[in-house]
């Protein structure tokens, strides 16, 4: 949809009156670095072209009121700023009523009230963070209707405290981090223990980003991604009786192997091992981007997808076919899920001259293993928010 159809759509929604202001954020892929982002490790996300827009208009009273194209059935949906506790029932709008919330809770309100029409072309539940992109996109229209002054990695925060605080998932900052934060043809390499970061040019020469969606949806409140969580907390507790360590990604390897037997429990010691390595390999994967060595950097994809399926049992059926059909095709440097996991997306990157070849027969393998077909895009790397 073009920026005029949105308009349009907008006064069907909520009637005549000024014109509303349009903004954009993106939705996210991350390249490597999964389930490092609450154990203070680095992470190497981008930002999409694919995302979320908003229309926002301000009222001279208090009442808010939400619509979105994506949820047409939900019709347009009331609030007020006096009143926004979380409710299931509020669906889709508990994540704009987050980003209130997390402004509250830093003392900033606003003056009045607004009418907000949300259209986003990230397929849901697919692991690309269409909830982060509707949080972000919700904090700059806010921030730039109301003139709050709020930096972009507040925005991040804020996004990140609508999710814990308010919607109930224990996520870490990466997604809204590399959505507020984003840059066109980059990846933000992220150290999520400081927030520090830094731009590295995501140059494929004549490979591509191959996103292959399994269409399996998952809400990951429903999940048990807060369970990843809490053993990876267990298992920090262990090694802390011994170790000075803040968090998990301090840990190398080699001290990881010389003390992994302080966690007695088996689970908690596999998590911390995914986290430990991955962290690790992240780290490395960066240098090999730095330097353009892609064969290098899709092995290390590889071995983040095998770590996620057997260690931090994050993968399904569905991504561990995507991804395993995916690795067999000449053209293919590497392979892995992206994102939370429990069904969404994998990534790959991919010859681009191959590109079409490798869908096929990935889609037939998938659509013969599962029962239900796959979709692929071409991930685009965009810019953070702006307004259009
Ligand atoms: C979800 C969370 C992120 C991160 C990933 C896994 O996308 O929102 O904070 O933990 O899962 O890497």
């Amino acid at each position: 949809m073009n920026k005029q159809e949105l308009i349009i759509a907008f006064y069907t929604a909520f009637g005549p009156g000024e014109d509303p202001r349009c903004f954009f954020a993106g939705g996210r892929v991350n390249l490597i670095g999964e389930h490092v982002d609450y154990n203070g490790g680095h992470v190497l996300p981008c930002a999409l072209t694919m995302g979320t827009w908003g229309l926002l208009r301000r009222r001279a009273d208090r009442r808010l009121r939400f619509y979105s194209l994506n949820f047409p059935q939900a019709g347009v949906q009331e609030g007020s700023l006096d009143d926004f506790s979380y409710r299931k029932a509020q669906g889709w709008t508990n994540y704009p009523l987050g980003v209130l919330f997390a402004l509250k809770e830093r003392g900033i309100t606003l003056e009045g009230g607004f009418e907000l029409l949300i259209y986003g072309n990230i397929p849901n539940g697919a692991g690309l963070s269409s909830s982060a992109s509707l949080e972000v996109v919700t904090g700059a229209a806010v921030r730039e209707c109301f003139n709050l002054c709020v930096t972009d990695v507040d925005l991040a925060l804020l996004g990140q405290r609508a999710e814990n605080g308010f919607v109930g998932l224990n996520s870490g900052i990466m997604d809204q981090f590399s959505i507020a934060l984003g840059r066109k043809d980059r990846a933000v390499y992220l150290d999520t223990a400081t927030l520090a970061y830094e731009y590295v040019p995501v140059d494929l020469g004549d490979c591509l980003l191959l996103v292959m969606n399994t269409c399996k949806r998952r809400t990951l409140a429903d999940s048990k991604y807060n369970q990843r969580r809490s053993e990876c907390e267990g298992a920090l507790a262990a090694l802390q009786q011994k170790l000075p360590i803040e968090n998990l990604a301090q840990v190398s390897p080699e001290v990881f192997e010389q003390n992994k037997a302080l966690i007695t429990d088996e689970v908690q010691r596999q998590r911390a091992k995914h986290v430990v390595y991955e962290c690790e390999r992240t780290v490395r994967a960066c240098a090999c981007l730095r330097r353009g060595e892609l064969n290098a950097f899709g092995q290390l994809m590889n071995e983040s997808h095998a770590s996620l399926r057997d260690l931090y049992e994050v993968s399904c059926k569905e991504l561990n076919t995507l991804v395993e059909e995916a690795q067999k095709q000449p053209g293919v440097l590497g392979a892995r899920m992206t994102g939370a996991g429990f069904g969404g997306c994998a990534v790959a990157i991919v010859k681009a001259d191959q590109a079409q070849k490798v869908m096929d027969a990935v889609g037939r393998a998938y659509e013969a293993a599962i029962g239900h077909p796959c979709a692929f895009y071409t991930a685009t790397i965009g810019d953070g928010p702006k307004e259009i």
